[in-house]
């Protein structure tokens, strides 16, 4: 159908999801998906584009399936609302790119950013495997197959939009209009781009043990927050604090709504009020921390409950990503049989080729 309105998005099983995962993408997905404004949602695990970089250890991947499942049904992605499902278990996307890889140059792929710096972050130097070099090949086929119209993710995945969208041109040009190109959705609020790590460094990551997972218990947020990294000079409560650059006012800005206010902390009017407080000094990081646990909690609590009830029937949750696998599936194989037909090489369907050829050997 024309015009759908449609939205493919995913995250790598590498671990849990955290409250960074949250504020960039996880929270809009959900209001998308309650707007009643798009006509299909694919949200995909995407265990293959994680196998990329993670080939020697394919039981990590294995082991985090069912945790970012969890993540996303305790988040609020309702599973007869989205279809949630699995990348490997779509062969169609391995056969997309497949093509897409003829309309895409090395040094094209060598000057996508994200790939650059993951390069640099994994220390792959001159043994980077093929498979993660191509990946934004394969993630331009995970977008165009279901021709989504509308891809919410963070900000780290910018490039990988704009590679999408140069095959998409190229493929529409070389051979025919099958392809949609997609919007980004990038979060509209600051904080919420690149949530820092509690300890102040700009990203978060298990190795650095600096996340803020959305399965943590109430008990051990309080914890993280209470620790968290704030103005390293601000030590006397009489001291003038920085708020730019401190984790805490961050979180702040990507969590707090107007009510938290009334509720938690009525001394003040809003955040504006609180920042200008902690700026002039004489107002304590303690102070502003409890206020950031009442607001996290209260944003966590509903999720952790959630993921109590969905923790209970495990095979279930297996039973939602196979079903969804099939959905996407069928949408996939839609889509590249248009693909092959364009790029006629759908040989068998095509009774002109095979009468021509039957007509250059003389038969009629
Ligand atoms: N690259 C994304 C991540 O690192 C996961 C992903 C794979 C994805 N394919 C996608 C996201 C397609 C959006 C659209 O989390």
């Amino acid at each position: 159908m024309a015009n759908e309105k449609i939205i493919l998005t995913g995250d790598r099983p590498t671990g849990k999801l955290h409250v960074g995962h949250y504020v960039g993408s996880l929270r809009r997905r959900v209001e998308l998906q309650n707007s009643g404004k798009f006509d299909k949602i694919f949200i995909m695990i995407a265990d293959a584009q994680a196998l990329t970089d993670n080939a020697d250890n394919p039981e990590k991947i294995r082991q985090n399936i069912i945790e970012v499942a969890l993540d996303y049904l305790s988040c609020g992605i309702d599973p007869t609302k989205s279809n949630i499902f699995i990348q490997s278990h779509v062969a169609e996307l391995c056969e997309l790119s497949f093509y897409y890889m003829n309309l895409v140059t090395v040094s094209r792929l060598q000057r996508n950013p994200t790939v650059k710096s993951e390069i640099q972050m994994r220390n792959f130097e001159t043994s980077i495997p093929v498979g993660f070099f191509t990946y934004p090949i394969s993630q331009a086929a995970d977008i165009t197959a279901f021709k989504a119209t509308t891809v919410p993710v963070g900000e780290d995945q910018l490039p990988m939009l704009e590679q999408t969208k140069e095959i998409v041109r190229k493929f529409n040009s070389v051979y025919d209009d099958v392809l949609i190109e997609p919007e980004i959705l990038l979060p509209d609020n600051k904080a919420c781009l690149r949530l820092p790590g509690t300890d102040g460094k700009a990203k978060m990551s298990k190795s650095l043990g600096n996340c803020i997972y959305l399965s943590d218990t109430e008990k051990d947020v309080k914890t993280k927050i209470m620790s968290m990294y704030t103005d390293p000079n601000h030590i006397r409560i009489e001291d003038p604090g920085q708020v730019e650059g401190n984790t805490v006012f961050t979180y702040l800005d990507a969590f707090c709504k107007p009510g938290h206010f009334e509720e938690y902390l009525p001394e003040y009017a809003n955040l504006q009020e609180l920042k200008d407080h902690y700026s002039r000094g004489g107002l304590g990081d303690v102070k502003v921390k409890k206020f950031l646990n009442n607001v996290l909690q209260e944003e966590l609590n509903p999720i952790r409950a959630r993921r109590k009830e969905y923790e209970k029937d495990i095979p279930e949750i297996y039973n939602i990503l196979k079903k969804g696998s099939e959905v996407a599936r069928e949408k996939a194989a839609q889509t590249l049989a248009e693909v092959k037909a364009a790029m006629k090489i759908n040989y068998f369907e095509d009774a002109e080729l095979i009468k021509e050829q039957a007509e250059k050997y003389g038969q009629n």
